[in-house]
């Protein structure tokens, strides 16, 4: 059994969860999902990053203590993630004793390693990124993620010998081509490790809302360096070795584009200073606009994921998130757009397929769905559209593998309108071609279940299958045959009604 340990970013908790999140966490849980239905061993990772300047300064100006907001917003994204139905298998948050632990184990490696050393830095910073940026990287004087002024801070701090790393992770690159996804990000992280990487201030000593560093208590790691490190923690580091050679490296760390720098050239560094294999891939996904504007706190033009699930339900909410947006690219977030693909993917096409074959079962083969044929021509199509969802999946872009998915539904659809059973008499040509349609409705429901794991359920049982999608083993559960036939057909109300 192959184990597939896949991480989201750990969220600030300076506000509260929105889309953009959403977006993360949904395209983590589906592979995750895919990942079960192979039978792979799944460690699915998420959590909250709650110390740092950032979080405890919201705090204050909302006049409370620091871990009071930590504990109310972590709280908020454990409430978006329930309602949308992730499954993730560990939360974690920086704030706990168990993370403390590993950071200051860690950081007490990579110290006594001598790549931490004490020195006077002066930069621009960015409070909202929480990093330093030189001023060629400035966009008009400002942030170039958040547009906002930079600060001119000078510290003596501790230090990361980042700069000692360069050679080491060109070599780590050139050997591992799929190390960063997708190649356009591969070679923005080679770009800037050949433009020449400064050492980097990991420690603060201005406020105390953070890991205090073991050697020099006065400061506090930066929080970046705190909070990296949530992956090794949740693997067992420093506290099960067992469990720690079983998970590590991480399989996939999931981010955003604008967090690539500190997982694709930071992490693998600081992993590499304590002695530890950096992940095998950080793959990075672009932002959800909305009206061409990254979706941000700072921005206010936030969508809360709960108000989309209370309008549309968790899994449609989930399916536009994973369709709607190639992997790796920016996408656009309309509200009529989702209307749109909810009327065509879910409505019409999944919800029609049931509606319509249950419906003729009932009137056509007594409400027991006949087996399907072992010659159907719909059988080399669902061979194909495994094949083709597989590689979807497998490559991490959700919205090649639901458009294969799709495939199947669109053609069972078609064969249903050439060979028009709602015609014929009932008898063996209409008890064939239901068979061959129910069959492409049990593999639809396996494959689609990732995305939409309650419609998948209930297709499952209107089918009159025991057990549930989620039971089932690919690649075994897609092959053509799986549905025995003689089992009640029920027709129940519509899967996704028609929206307006
Ligand atoms: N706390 C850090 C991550 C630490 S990981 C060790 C952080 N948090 S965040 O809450 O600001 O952002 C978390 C993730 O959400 C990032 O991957 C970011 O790209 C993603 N998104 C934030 N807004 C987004 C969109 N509008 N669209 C897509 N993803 C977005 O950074």
């Amino acid at each position: 059994m192959a184990k597939f340990y896949l991480t989201t970013p750990i969220y600030y908790v300076n506000d509260a969860p929105h889309v953009g999140h959403a977006y993360t966490t949904v395209t983590a849980d589906a592979v995750c999902r895919w990942h079960r239905l192979l039978g792979d061993d799944v460690l699915f990772l998420t959590g909250t990053d709650e110390y740092g300047l950032k979080n405890s300064q919201a705090a204050e100006a909302q006049g409370v203590h620091p871990q009071l907001l930590a504990d109310r917003n972590s709280e908020r994204f454990r409430a978006a993630w329930d309602s949308l139905d992730i499954a993730y298998d560990d939360f974690i948050r920086t704030t706990e004793a168990r993370h403390g632990n590993a950071v200051q184990a860690f950081l007490q490696v990579i110290y006594d390693n001598g790549d931490i050393e004490r020195d006077t830095y002066q930069g621009l910073y960015c409070v909202a990124c929480e990093a330093y940026y030189t001023p060629d990287e400035l966009v008009d004087g400002n942030c170039p993620i958040h547009g906002r002024p930079v600060q001119l801070l000078t510290e003596e701090n501790w230090f990361f010998r980042l700069s000692r790393y360069q050679q080491r992770l060109l070599d780590y690159f050139e050997a591992h081509p799929d190390a960063v996804i997708p190649p356009t990000r591969r070679n923005e992280v080679l770009g800037f490790i050949r433009q020449g990487l400064a050492d980097i201030s990991i420690s603060r000593s201005s406020f105390d809302w953070g890991v205090p560093l073991p050697w020099d208590p006065a400061h506090v790691a930066w929080v970046w360096f705190d909070a990296l490190p949530n992956y090794l923690t949740a693997a067992g580091y420093r506290t099960d070795s067992e469990r720690f050679a079983h998970w590590w490296p991480a399989d996939y760390h999931l981010v955003g584009k604008d967090i690539l720098r500190f997982h694709a050239v930071y992490w693998p560094a600081m992993l590499m200073a304590a002695g530890l294999d950096p992940p095998r891939c950080v793959a990075s996904h672009g932002w959800l606009l909305v009206s061409g504007e990254k979706m941000s706190k700072t921005r206010l033009n936030q969508i809360a994921p709960g108000d989309l699930v209370a309008d549309f339900g968790s899994d449609a909410t989930r399916y536009h998130l994973l369709r709607e947006v190639t992997f790796g690219s920016d996408g656009d977030f309309s509200y009529e757009a989702m209307v749109a693909r909810y009327n065509a993917d879910l409505a019409n096409n999944l919800g029609n397929l049931l509606s319509r074959v249950a419906t003729i079962v009932a009137t056509k083969c007594a409400g027991v769905g006949p087996p399907p044929r072992p010659q159907s021509p719909l059988a080399s199509v669902a061979a194909e559209v495994y094949a083709a969802t597989a590689d979807g999946w497998g490559r991490l872009v959700p919205s090649d593998a639901l458009e294969a998915t799709w495939r199947l539904i669109r053609e069972a659809n078609a064969h249903l309108e050439a060979n028009e059973p709602w015609k014929a008499e009932p008898g063996t040509a209409v008890d064939a071609v239901m068979g061959d349609a129910l069959e492409a409705l049990r593999i639809v429901a396996v494959l689609a279940s990732p995305a939409l794991p309650h419609a998948a359920a209930d297709v499952w049982r209107r089918l009159g299958l025991p057990g549930s999608p989620v039971d089932q083993r690919l690649p075994a559960a897609a092959a053509w045959g799986g549905y025995p036939g003689g089992l009640p057909v029920e027709k129940g109300t519509p899967l996704f009604p028609r929206r307006k």
